[in-house]
């Protein structure tokens, strides 16, 4: 395997993680997206009765999290992949059995996910696999209660360029400016969005946007 055949493998496990080399991405990820999801989850501002939902949810750390902080509402995940379906499953044992925490394996073009029924919406290094025509961001937009919030982090593709990650699975890639073109133009148009850039380990850089429906 030549080294642009390898970049492309590295991104396809990033994108649906499978089997073996899917379990491995699934553990880099938990190394790798620990702060963005520290960031994108203090952003949600999660209260203890909330509702919340975390699409793309890979190896499960965030839903660990995020089901300390909604200790008396409940945390729901969405991801297409079965390998990462099994490790958040290992991981959340405990607050799947008391009916705390769901996880769903489905895609985020089609939620199966009740309309207005989630108070927080969580996605963090998911929006490059999403649909350009905003399918995925429209139906965040649905589920989520008037009042809720989204938080959604994105490397910065400047960033994405050094780690060389990028294949034929990442549908789109976002500066600053992509950033709020994208999300201005999609179902959150007409609702207050905020974007912070970040500062990452290694000079890295990556955006974290904040959507409040009305
Ligand atoms: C790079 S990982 C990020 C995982 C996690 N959010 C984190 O921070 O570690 C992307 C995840 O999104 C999932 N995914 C990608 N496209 C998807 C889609 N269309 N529907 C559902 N899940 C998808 C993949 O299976 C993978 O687990």
């Amino acid at each position: 395997m030549g080294t642009i055949g390898l970049h492309n493998f590295i991104a396809q496990q990033f994108s649906m993680p499978e089997g073996m080399c899917g379990r491995a991405a699934g553990a880099v990820m938990g190394l790798i997206n620990h702060l963005p999801n520290r960031r994108a989850i203090e952003r949600l501002g999660i209260g203890e009765r909330d509702d919340v939902l975390e699409i793309g949810f890979g190896p499960g750390w965030a839903l660990k999290k995020m089901a300390r902080l909604a200790h008396s509402g409940t945390v729901t995940g969405v991801d297409r992949s079965p390998t990462m379906f099994r490790q958040a499953q290992i991981r959340n044992r405990a607050a799947i059995q008391d009916g705390k925490l769901k996880l769903i394996q489905g895609t985020f073009e089609r939620l199966p996910v009740e309309t207005a029924s989630m108070d927080k919406v969580l996605a963090v290094n998911v929006i490059y696999f999403c649909s350009p025509t905003g399918t995925a961001l429209a139906e965040a937009h649905r589920v989520l209660r008037p009042g809720g919030t989204m938080s959604i982090y994105a490397t910065d593709c400047s960033s994405m360029k050094r780690l060389q990650f990028v294949g034929p699975e990442t549908r789109q890639t976002f500066d600053l400016k992509g950033l709020e073109d994208f999300l201005g133009k999609s179902a959150f148009a007409s609702d207050h969005i905020d974007i912070q850039m970040i500062w990452l380990p290694f000079g890295f850089r990556g955006l974290v946007a904040r959507l409040c429906k009305r």
